[in-house]
């Protein structure tokens, strides 16, 4: 099968740390269908030899383990070409329809990682020149909008010209292995499903936690703020993930409409637990790895008078007879004291306790997403030391974990989250993407949130630089007996 695969922004930051990285591992691991052409399309003006130096050059900085030999390089530069274009004039999109048509590959994919400004006009004129062909697809890089309002106008824009079934909207935490993992566990085996309920679960904890700042993002990052950069997307289908009912089967649409359901399921906020169940943050300088930092306010591109949040916690609950009364907590910063990410389903205490277990401590299992992704089991035992054979005597128990490292398991060089997703868009395979009504139900919901911190004359909470974040967010959680895990 040939495809064309037109990468707009292809001189982007995207475009070179992620997604041609990605591309080229799929290339060494031999899974890119062969037949392929890879065109970057940016205003440079480049020849397809000095966008191919240009990426050389970038990947030096980008791949870091393995680096591809001068020979891999080329090989994989074969498939590079490049077009110069300005996104708001026909005449360039005719050209690019004639480069395509020239080779009429099987598969077409136009992959708008540009600014999001971009994507109605870039979806019209490619409509206009007969780009949108049913062998076609549009690749759609987030943020797709700032508010539910733009979200719907983009989706509308973009679906004058292409299908839903054409249209693949990225969410690179759904390519995570780690993540695909957690449905296998869940509709893999049969082991978990009795425990994955109300009657059994005491709290489901989802952090991501970044150690970095916002780098040289500030100015894009001041107009867009945690909520909308990590929770209206990644931490929303994390909790689909978890929350879901079993799928009739593994097509998108089957796992959509689950997933679907699990936002409209969301408890809708009320001014009561917009105050009492949201904490945002913003961090001030500190120091992380030794470091000293500066705080958000003094970053590059941020107005020293910012009220955009770095960090956010809140609680939510699902409504419906699987999640009723279970608290979920998310939580979602930058400048943390670590770089990690985690599911824990935290399970009920025994009903009737005949052993002494540390106090507060239960059953949980942890999901790990990254650095490294696994599966842990938090269980107690007897013990078979001396100390706890002393223990034992008084009947005490001993925290242990069954533990499974997936990297260990399955090795290193597995795939990452781009390169999952690229080879699904162009095999046209829709299940780890988002369908629209998911993305305005994800809006809906954070819109309220949204909406009170505009109205409210207090800012955000500081935090310190390499800290956990506001103390508030441990109050929140500790307020029903939890704990968030590097607590506890
Ligand atoms: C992106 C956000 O979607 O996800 C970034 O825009 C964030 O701000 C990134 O740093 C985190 O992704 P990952 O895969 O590094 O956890």
């Amino acid at each position: 099968m040939s495809f064309d695969l037109v990468l707009f922004g292809g001189t982007g930051d995207l475009a070179w740390r992620k997604l041609l990285p990605a591309l080229f591992q799929a290339f060494r691991h031999g899974s890119l269908p062969e037949g392929g052409r890879i065109i970057g399309v940016a205003r440079d003006d480049l020849s397809d030899a000095a966008y191919r130096d240009l990426i050389a050059s970038r990947f030096d900085a980008v791949i870091q383990e393995k680096r591809p030999t001068a020979e891999e390089f080329e090989r994989f530069a074969a498939l590079l070409q490049y077009q110069r274009m300005d996104l708001s004039k026909p005449e360039d999109y005719a050209q690019l329809a004639e480069r395509l048509r020239e080779r009429n590959a099987d598969t077409v994919v136009m992959y708008l990682a540009t600014a999001p400004g971009l994507f109605t006009t870039a979806c019209e004129q490619l409509g206009a020149a007969g780009l949108a062909t049913p062998k076609t697809r549009v690749v759609l890089e987030k943020p797709l909008g700032h508010d539910l309002e733009s979200n719907r106008a983009i989706n509308a824009a973009v679906r004058r010209v292409f299908r839903e079934e054409q249209i693949f909207r990225i969410d690179h935490y759904l390519g995570k292995p780690a993540v695909q993992n957690l449905l296998a566990l869940r509709f893999g085996n049969v082991l978990f499903e009795p425990l994955w309920r109300r009657e059994m679960v005491a709290s489901i904890e989802i952090t991501m936690a970044e150690k970095l700042g916002v780098e040289k993002r500030g100015a894009f990052y001041d107009g867009t703020g945690a909520l909308r950069d990590m929770v209206q997307n990644h931490a929303l289908q994390l909790l689909c993930a978890i929350a879901m009912e079993p799928p009739i089967n593994a097509t998108a649409d089957a796992i959509r409409d689950e997933k679907l359901k699990v936002l409209h399921s969301l408890v809708p906020w009320t001014p009561a637990t917009l105050a009492r169940d949201v904490v945002r943050g913003q961090y001030t300088a500190g120091s992380t790895g030794g470091e000293r930092v500066p705080g958000y306010a003094e970053e590059t591109g941020v107005p020293a008078d910012s009220r955009t949040e770095t960090f956010v916690a809140l609680r939510t609950q699902i409504a419906n007879w699987r999640w009723a009364g279970v608290p979920f907590f998310i939580r979602t910063g930058k400048r943390l004291a670590a770089h990690e990410a985690h599911i824990a389903i935290n399970f009920r205490a025994t009903p009737h306790p005949i052993y002494r277990t540390p106090i507060g401590a239960a059953n949980r299992l942890v999901i790990h997403l990254q650095p490294r992704d696994g599966v842990a089991l938090h269980l107690f035992a007897a013990g078979q030391d001396k100390r706890s054979a002393r223990a034992a005597e008084a009947q005490s128990l001993a925290q242990v974990h069954l533990d499974l490292d997936f990297e260990q398991r399955f090795g290193t060089e597995r795939v990452g989250a781009y390169e999952r997703l690229l080879l699904d868009v162009i095999a046209g395979r829709l299940n780890l993407f988002v369908r629209a009504d998911e993305q305005e139900a994800a809006w809906r919901w954070v819109e309220p949130i949204m909406q009170s911190w505009q109205e409210s004359n207090e800012g955000p909470r500081p935090y310190a630089a390499g800290t956990w974040g506001p103390a508030a967010a441990s109050a929140m959680v500790a307020r029903e007996g939890h704990s968030w895990i590097e607590e506890s």
